[in-house]
C-alpha cells in the first residue's frame, strides 16, 4: 500500500479524553500514557489544550520535551493569546502542532459566539495565519462541522487552506452524524473545495449515538486521512472515537477498507490499561478489542466451534492486540524472578528496575495467598506497583479491622508520614471501609467526602484479588484512587491513601 492509503492516528486522550467529567490527570500520569502512546506508534499526540490552566502547559511542555516520535499537538482557540500559550507548550516538542478551531454552525455561532459568519470566517483566517508563524504544522477544526451551513463550511475551510493549514479536522463535535451522511460530507468538502486535494482531511468523532467508531470509518471511506479519537473512547460525554476500534477495524477488515496505520497493535492492552487505572473509568466487561469478555466464550456451540478453529468465532487474534492469553502461563509462589520479567515482556510491560522489584515483591505476596498468579493478576499487580509515586505524605503500616452483625463496626490503622513517623488511631463506622476512612481521616485530618467506591474481583475464586476504586471530593477538586489485595479491606484503605496522597500532591503544587 502506498502512503496515500496510511491513515494518520491522532490521540486525543490527554485533551478530549481529559474532558470526560471525572478525570483529571497529573503531569506525571500524562507523560506516562504519553510514553505507552509513542510505544503504540500514534502519529500525533494531542497533548492538552495549554491556555486552560498552567497545570496542562506544563505537562505539555514536558511531553513535548520527553516523548519523541509522535507529532505533538496544543490546542487553541482562534485567538491569538491561545495560539501564543499553545507554541510556548508545543515549541520544544521533536515535531510540535498548534490545533486551532472555531464554531462554524449557527447555533454555535449565534448562541455562544454571539458572532456573524463573517466575523468567524476571518477569525478562522487570521488564527491560522498567526499559528503559521510559529510552525508549519498547523490544523484547523471548524466545531459542530455536521451541523454546519454546508457552504460555510466549505469557504472556512478553504479560508484555513489558503492560510496554510496542512490538517483540516471535521468535527462530528456532538455525536449527530450517520456513517452515509458523514461519508458524504466528507466526498463534499473534497469536490467542493478542490485545495484540500493538496492537505490531509481528518475526522473527529463524539459518540453521543454510538456511533462514533463507524463515523470515523465512513469518514475513511469519503477519503479522510487522519482519524482523531482515545484509548477506550473517554471523552466529553458519551466520548470519542475508541482508538482500539478503529484501528483493529481497519486492520480487520483491510480487505474492504484499502487503508492501513503505522499503530503497534500489540500496545493496545496496556494502554487501555493504563488509561483505566489512571482515569478511574472502568471499562464494561462487554467494550468491543479491550474489554474482559472481547475473548471469552460461554456458549457450548461457539466454545465448540473454538476448540476446532479459533477463526470460527474469532475475527481477531487477541494476541495482535497485546491481550494476555488467560490462564495459559501460570506463575506460582517458587517462581522466580526470571519467569516474571519474561512474562512481563510477553504483556508488553517495560518496568523500570525499580519498579520490577516492587512488582517483584508484590506477586510474591499475592502468590502466598493465592495458588497461582495469572496474566489478570499480574495485570492487577503491575497497576499498582506502577502507579506514580504521587508523594510519600502517608502510607499504610496497619489495618485491623473487627465487625460482626451486631454493633458497630471498628477499625485501627497506623499510618506512616513522609517523615517516617507513625501515627495511629481507631474509629467506629457504618460498614467497616468507612470505619477505615474515619479512622485515616482521624490521623489525616483530611476533610473530604467520599464520592464513589466500587471493588471488583481480578480473577474468579474465593482467593482472588479485589481491585478498589475510589474518589474523594476535596476543597481543591476530585482525586482519585485504586488499589489491588486479596483483603479487600486492605485494597481499600491503600485506595483511599492514594487519593488522599494525590489531593496533597495536587495541593502542594
Ligand atoms: O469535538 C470537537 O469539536 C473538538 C474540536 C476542538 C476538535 O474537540
Amino acid at each position: 500500500m502506498t502512503d496515500t492509503d496510511k491513515i494518520y492516528i491522532f490521540d486525543t486522550t490527554l485533551r478530549d479524553g481529559e474532558q470526560s467529567a471525572g478525570i483529571s490527570f497529573t503531569m506525571d500520569e500524562k507523560v506516562e500514557i504519553a510514553r505507552q502512546l509513542a510505544r503504540l506508534n500514534v502519529d500525533i499526540i494531542e497533548a492538552g489544550f495549554p491556555a486552560t490552566s498552567p497545570g496542562d502547559r506544563e505537562a505539555i511542555a514536558a511531553i513535548a520535551r520527553e516523548v519523541k516520535g509522535p507529532v505533538i499537538a496544543g490546542l487553541a482557540r482562534a485567538v491569538h493569546s491561545d495560539i501564543d500559550t499553545a507554541y510556548e507548550a508545543v515549541r520544544g516538542a521533536e515535531s510540535p502542532r498548534i490545533h486551532v478551531f472555531i464554531s462554524s454552525s449557527e447555533i454555535h455561532m449565534g448562541q455562544q459566539l454571539h458572532k456573524h459568519k463573517e466575523d468567524v470566517l476571518e477569525m478562522a483566517r487570521s488564527a491560522v495565519a498567526h499559528a503559521k508563524k510559529y510552525v508549519s504544522d498547523v490544523e484547523f477544526s471548524p466545531m459542530d462541522a455536521t451541523r454546519s451551513d454546508r457552504t460555510f463550511l466549505y469557504d472556512i475551510v478553504r479560508a484555513a487552506i489558503a492560510e496554510g493549514a496542512t490538517t483540516i479536522n471535521i468535527p462530528d463535535t456532538v455525536g449527530y452524524a450517520i456513517p452515509s451522511e458523514f461519508e458524504d460530507l466528507i466526498r463534499s468538502i473534497r469536490k467542493n473545495v478542490p485545495e484540500s486535494e493538496a492537505i490531509r482531511i481528518s475526522v473527529h468523532c463524539q459518540n453521543d449515538l454510538g456511533m462514533a467508531t463507524a463515523n470515523s470509518l465512513a469518514g475513511i471511506l469519503g477519503g479522510a486521512r487522519q482519524v482523531e479519537g482515545t484509548i477506550n473512547g473517554i471523552g466529553e460525554r458519551a466520548g470519542n472515537a475508541a482508538l482500539e476500534e478503529v484501528v483493529l477495524a481497519i486492520k480487520t477488515r483491510a480487505d474492504f477498507m484499502n487503508v492501513h496505520t503505522d499503530v503497534v497493535t500489540r500496545e493496545f492492552y496496556t494502554a487501555s490499561k493504563l488509561v483505566e487505572r489512571l482515569s478511574g473509568m472502568a471499562l464494561q466487561p462487554h467494550k468491543a478489542v479491550v474489554g474482559k469478555n472481547a475473548f471469552r466464550h460461554s456458549s457450548g456451540i461457539h466454545q465448540d466451534g473454538i476448540l476446532k478453529m479459533r477463526e470460527t468465532y474469532e475475527i481477531m487474534d487477541p494476541e495482535t492486540i497485546g491481550i494476555p492469553a488467560g490462564d495459559s502461563i501460570v506463575l506460582t509462589k517458587v517462581s522466580g524472578s526470571h519467569a516474571v520479567r519474561a512474562r512481563l515482556a510477553d504483556l508488553a510491560v517495560h518496568p523500570t528496575d525499580e519498579e520490577f522489584a516492587r512488582i517483584f515483591a508484590a506477586f510474591k505476596d499475592v502468590a502466598d495467598a493465592k495458588d497461582e498468579v495469572d496474566d489478570r493478576d499480574l495485570m492487577a499487580i503491575i497497576s499498582e506497583q506502577t502507579q506514580i509515586q504521587v508523594t510519600d505524605a502517608w502510607t499504610l503500616d496497619l489495618v485491623q479491622v473487627s465487625s460482626s452483625d451486631h454493633g458497630a463496626p471498628t477499625a485501627s490503622v497506623r499510618l506512616v508520614d513522609a517523615n517516617g513517623k507513625l501515627h495511629q488511631d481507631a474509629a467506629i463506622g457504618t460498614g467497616p471501609v468507612d470505619a477505615i476512612y474515619q479512622a485515616i481521616n482521624r490521623v489525616t485530618g483530611m476533610k473530604n467526602e467520599l464520592t464513589e467506591f466500587s471493588v471488583k474481583s481480578v480473577t474468579e475464586g474465593i482467593d482472588a484479588q479485589g481491585e478498589v476504586t475510589i474518589r474523594v471530593q476535596t476543597d481543591g477538586g476530585t482525586y482519585q484512587g485504586r488499589a489491588a489485595d486479596t483483603d479487600i479491606l486492605v485494597a481499600s484503605a491503600r485506595a483511599y491513601l492514594h487519593a488522599l496522597n494525590r489531593a496533597i500532591a495536587a495541593a502542594s503544587r
